[in-house]
């Protein structure tokens, strides 16, 4: 029988996910010695090699993978007992964990506001990663909620959709067809267009679109930023589809127009994803309601 303490377990997880003795020690609020001893004492326990440092780096052994994944899971189990406990005595309190696709950013930040200041005991961690990424994180469970466009369809969730989302079509304010009253989409096959980067839900969803209508896909350029893509736009390099929710109010915007082509904007929606088979958190459940309730923040500002 191995005698683990808990404060070794939560040490390795620390490092094991921040590949570094000192981000662990900056996370967990201890100094690096303290880390390396809980790190010393685990391996004499275990009387395996768990972590290799190389230079400033670390990586783990077969051994240090397994630990690591026991480790997820025994934290999330854990973590969902402390919630159940400060749920019992009137107290909404832990760690939310939500990754949402690049595209959200536009709009999500400004909701944590509210709920934060509503629920003070819950602290949130949030991923900004892009459709892909988040597919990742989703197969290996990391995280409590997912906010995407375009859910899979190759995985076991749960998706409910929350907020408009519309495709629009982008253009320098300056283009013939800007201020244009109906442009047929086969127009859009002779310019050329600015595109996300394989991978992302926009860039999925623009290639349906144009395939769907059997017109071809122009592609001058592709780019792995929103905020970069409506630069080109506003400097004249091509069009491109995006998310509205891309757009706000930023005065450097009045150079892109939003063109009125056939059958844009396509309506879709902002989805909030769980995986079907994970009991959700008690800090889980009230964002969901939360997000149900407080929509009505997120009204689109176009
Ligand atoms: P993206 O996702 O930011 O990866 O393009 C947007 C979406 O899923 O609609």
């Amino acid at each position: 029988m191995m005698h683990v303490s808990m404060r070794q377990l939560r040490t390795f997880e620390a490092v094991a996910r921040l590949k570094s003795f000192s981000r662990a020690a900056d996370e967990l609020h201890v100094t690096q010695p303290t880390v390396s001893k809980q790190i010393r004492l685990l391996h004499e326990e275990v009387g395996l090699s768990l972590l290799e440092q190389i230079g400033k780096r670390v990586f783990l052994t077969e051994a240090g993978e397994e630990l690591y994944a026991t480790c997820a899971n025994w934290l999330e189990t854990w973590g969902c007992f402390e919630q159940t406990i400060a749920n019992f005595k009137g107290i909404k309190q832990g760690r939310l964990r939500i990754a949402v696709v690049t595209t959200a950013k536009y709009f999500l930040p400004r909701l944590l506001g509210p709920f934060c200041s509503l629920y003070p005991g819950i602290d949130v961690a949030l991923e900004v990663v892009n459709r892909d990424r988040l597919l990742e994180r989703m197969a290996r469970n990391q995280d409590d909620l997912y906010i995407m466009g375009v859910p899979p369809q190759e995985l076991s969730i749960e998706s409910e959709p929350f907020l408009e989302n519309p495709l629009v079509v982008l253009a320098p304010a300056t283009h013939p067809m800007s201020g244009r009253a109906c442009i047929r989409f086969e127009e859009l096959a002779h310019e050329p267009f600015i595109v996300r980067e394989h991978g992302s839900g926009t860039r999925l969803t623009v290639e349906r679109v144009f395939l769907e209508r059997n017109v071809p896909l122009k592609i001058k350029m592709e780019i792995g930023s929103n905020e970069a893509i409506k630069q080109a736009v506003a400097g004249g390099l091509g069009l491109a589809l995006l998310s509205q929710s891309t757009l706000s109010l930023d005065p450097s915007e009045k150079e892109i127009a939003i063109l009125n082509v056939e059958g844009f904007p396509i309506r879709r929606s902002w989805y909030v994803v769980r995986l079907r088979d994970k009991q959700l958190s008690i800090v889980a459940g009230t964002f969901l309601d939360f997000l149900r309730t407080h929509v009505q923040l997120l009204a689109p500002r176009h």
